[in-house]
């Protein structure tokens, strides 16, 4: 059997970047978006390739229809929209652009941590209602001085870290995975969450959502958290259980949240409307990779390995 790409199919709105180097490796590109499972099935008959980013959900059904599919790209960090298992059964690639949106990602989650300190949101809010409200959102804080928890200390955890130093945080962090050595060369304190939970003002998460990480803070961390701590999610939906941060916010446990991704999304259920309109939140809709360089960054990323890919297996003939 041979890999070789003659017919990909773009699915969702990936920079023009992606098919201009594809094609420029005569490699035959269609871009259609909003395509509903069986449309998408359809589109795929004669596709060896699939380009995704968040919205596409390539599923164990798309993938056991699909006849000549040989790769399945995202241009993006997590791979959590494509079925990972069910490709890989039936001999699918599986690749992703992990590098390409890490600075955007970090860069919303420092603009998260500096807007919870100051009342940022709100108080624009009120501006636009022409209102002049000073003393109702006076009273923020300096993150001068206060302790960062960084959860997660892979590429976005560790750029937070070297930024927001510069504010004069204490950055304290946790990462199984992260030898002291890599931890003391960002000035980061690593410790234990048990050690996290009563000294952080802020906790920013940057793991990705696996069953280890699904629910990491929840009902009881919020219990061993200091009072007026505030948290910041723009990993991933999930790792911050979302019933449990409302409750920790309407007992003050927890002083503002910043959310930019969401278990479930767009959040329509209730429980999510009520924390959406909590007035402790601020949040935006999953924009941590939406910058016009992250996004021409992975683009690129992805289509090279397509084209790499495609050269590779088509004189190896496997
Ligand atoms: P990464 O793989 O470089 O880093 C993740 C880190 O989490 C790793 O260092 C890993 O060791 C660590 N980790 C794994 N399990 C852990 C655990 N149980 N406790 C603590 N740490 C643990 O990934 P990244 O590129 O830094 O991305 C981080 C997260 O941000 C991912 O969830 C990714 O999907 C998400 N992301 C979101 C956006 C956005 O638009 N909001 C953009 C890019 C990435
Ligand atoms: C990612 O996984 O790269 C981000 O969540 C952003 C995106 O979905 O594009």
């Amino acid at each position: 059997m041979s890999i070789h790409l003659n017919k990909v199919l773009i699915s969702d709105n990936v920079d023009k970047k992606c098919e201009e180097l594809l094609r420029q490796h005569n490699i035959e590109v269609v871009s259609k978006f909003n395509l509903s499972p069986a449309e998408l099935i359809k589109e795929l008959e004669n596709c060896e390739g699939l380009i995704v980013r968040s919205d596409t959900k390539v599923t164990k059904e798309i993938i056991e229809a699909s006849k000549s599919l040989k790769v399945v790209g995202r241009a993006g960090t997590g791979v959590d929209n494509i079925d990972v298992n069910a490709a890989t059964k039936k001999g699918i690639i599986v690749l992703n652009a992990p590098n390409g949106n890490s600075v955007s990602a970090c860069e919303l989650a420092c603009s998260l941590i500096t807007c919870l300190a100051r009342n940022v949101v709100p108080a624009c809010q009120s501006m636009k209602e022409l209102k002049w409200e000073r003393k109702k959102y006076s009273g923020g804080s300096e993150l001068n001085g206060k302790t960062l928890a960084i959860i997660g200390l892979g590429k976005i955890g560790k750029e937070v870290a070297r930024r927001m130093k510069h504010f004069g945080m204490q950055i304290i962090g946790f990462d199984p995975f992260i030898s002291d050595e890599e931890a003391n060369a960002l000035s980061i304190r690593k410790l234990k969450l048990d050690d996290i939970w009563p000294i952080a003002d802020y906790i920013t998460v940057h793991t990705p959502l696996i069953p280890q990480t699904k629910n990491l803070i929840n009902k009881s961390v919020f219990q061993k958290c200091k009072p007026g701590v505030r948290i910041i999610n723009a990993a991933r939906g999930g790792i911050i259980n979302e019933e449990d941060l409302l409750e920790a916010l309407e007992s003050g446990i927890c002083a503002g949240a910043a959310l930019d991704v969401f278990s479930e999304e767009p959040p329509v259920s209730t429980h999510l409307q009520s924390l959406l309109s909590h007035p402790k939140v601020i949040a935006t809709p999953h924009l941590g990779a939406s910058t016009k360089e992250a996004q021409t960054r992975v683009a690129v990323e992805v289509a090279e390995q397509f084209v790499s890919l495609n050269d590779t297996r088509s004189e190896f003939q496997i």
